[in-house]
């Protein structure tokens, strides 16, 4: 065969895989872009928004205090009763008397800087998520003067910033979880006018809170001597 023949095969063979590593890069290229256009990959993403946008779905929200929650604005930094970080995450949620009625919903938990949770003073309904308890930031629960139900759950007991615990005038029912004791830095805990059972515990971060706290529950016993009473006294 013509050695020159030859030599422009294996050149075109050469040029036609550089061809094609390049319409394949092209291609990859351009799929990115699409992709991220479409919204399937996140670009610039607002999770916390996207959070904030479900619960509003929702509530019920008769006196319109949620109408600038835009869900399509970048971050959810400029809503009303929503207060930011310098990184814009999501740390103040100011809702308390508002007349919102609905219930919590547990991807709150995923607002991972939130440190005030101002919900009192609503007609919040249904349980507590126990998701809450992933809010290592949080500093104060504000649930009182609501219709919540259901236990207290154990996981609060992971909130190791949290000073301000307001859980009372709920329908809340079950024990106080004992895990509540372990929140060194609780300063205000008041679950009264509620429907608790059980002992009132009397130790760790329990010690120095006032039996004013527990009253209004008519099953709740205590404080608790330990030894002498169940713990699940008044529980049936
Ligand atoms: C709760 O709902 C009831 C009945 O819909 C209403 O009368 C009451 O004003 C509401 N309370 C608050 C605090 O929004
Ligand atoms: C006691 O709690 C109930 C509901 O748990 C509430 O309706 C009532 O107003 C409370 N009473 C006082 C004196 O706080």
């Amino acid at each position: 065969m013509d050695s020159t023949f030859l030599t422009s095969a294996r050149e075109m063979s050469k040029n036609s895989a550089q061809f094609a590593r390049i319409v394949a890069v092209f291609t990859a290229e351009v799929l990115v872009v699409v992709l991220l256009g479409v919204g399937v990959l996140p670009a610039s993403c607002n999770s916390e928004g996207d959070t904030l946008h479900l619960f509003r779905m929702g509530l019920k929200d008769p006196a319109n205090v949620l109408q600038s929650w835009d869900p399509t604005l970048v971050n959810p930094c400029t809503w009303f009763h929503v207060t930011c970080n310098e990184k814009q995450a999501v740390t103040r949620i100011d809702l308390g008397n508002s007349h919102l009625a609905g219930p919590l919903i547990p991807e709150l938990g995923t607002l991972k800087h939130l440190q005030f949770l101002e919900l009192y003073g609503n007609n919040l309904s249904g349980r507590i998520p126990p998701e809450l308890g992933n809010l290592e930031n949080l500093i104060s629960l504000d649930l009182y003067n609501n219709q919540f139900s259901g236990s207290i759950p154990g996981s609060l007991g992971d909130l190791k910033s949290l000073r301000f615990l307001r859980l009372n005038n709920n329908r809340l029912t079950g024990r106080i979880p004992r895990s509540l004791t372990g929140i060194s830095k609780l300063k205000v805990i008041d679950i009264s006018s509620n429907d608790l059972c059980g002992t009132i515990p009397m130790s760790g971060s329990f010690e120095h809170i006032p039996v004013k706290s527990f009253e209004n529950n008519s099953r709740l016993n205590g404080p608790e001597l330990l030894g002498s009473v169940s713990y699940t006294l008044g529980c049936a």
